[in-house]
């Protein structure tokens, strides 16, 4: 009976899940306040970074590639994700990601194929939001977000993302 309770407690514990009928800036709400109480106490980066790509994959519609880029040494190296295998290392102002950590700033690509220099993982995907995760002001990692459908993502995905970023800056 002890067992089952617990095995009970931990399904309610990670069972979060997107309102289908909410509006698009409350699933962000709903997924930055999931984000947060999943890092809640928990000092592992690894950890947090991958249930914060998980709880990207369950909130977020048609993405094929969702996670983390970290910054180590001058470099981004891949981190947690979900989707296909990812090239490992990303230099500095190379590719969507590589422009972001470098700029500070949001790249939200409406179309991977007109952008300079964009790094093909994975040949679905058709347009990318990369968010850096700023850390007293300085770039620690990226979100990387990719979908196969073309302009996939507007404004209120990366003010979404960067909430998201903002929310779990400490934790990982
Ligand atoms: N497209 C990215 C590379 C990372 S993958 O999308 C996972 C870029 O151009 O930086």
């Amino acid at each position: 009976m002890r067992q089952l309770h617990l095995q009970l407690t931990l399904a309610a514990m990670y069972d979060f899940a997107p309102d289908p009928d909410a509006p698009r800036p409350e699933v962000y709400d709903d997924l930055v306040g999931a984000a947060k109480a999943l890092v809640s106490g928990e000092p592992d980066p690894v950890a947090n970074m991958a249930n914060v790509a998980a709880l990207i994959w369950q909130f977020l519609p048609e993405l094929n590639w969702a996670g983390f880029y970290r910054m180590l040494e001058g470099e981004l190296v891949l981190g947690p994700f979900i989707g296909k295998p990812a090239c490992i290392r990303i230099a500095l102002g190379s590719g969507v990601c590589g422009t972001a950590a470098a700029t500070g700033q949001s790249q939200c690509v409406a179309d991977v194929h007109a952008f300079p220099g964009h790094i093909a993982c994975d040949a679905a995907s058709q347009s990318e939001l990369v968010v850096p995760v700023l850390r007293d002001g300085v770039v620690i990692a990226v979100i990387d977000l990719d979908s196969p459908v073309t302009g996939r993502f507007d404004a209120v995905d990366a003010a979404g993302i960067e909430a998201l970023a903002a929310a779990i800056s400490q934790a990982v």
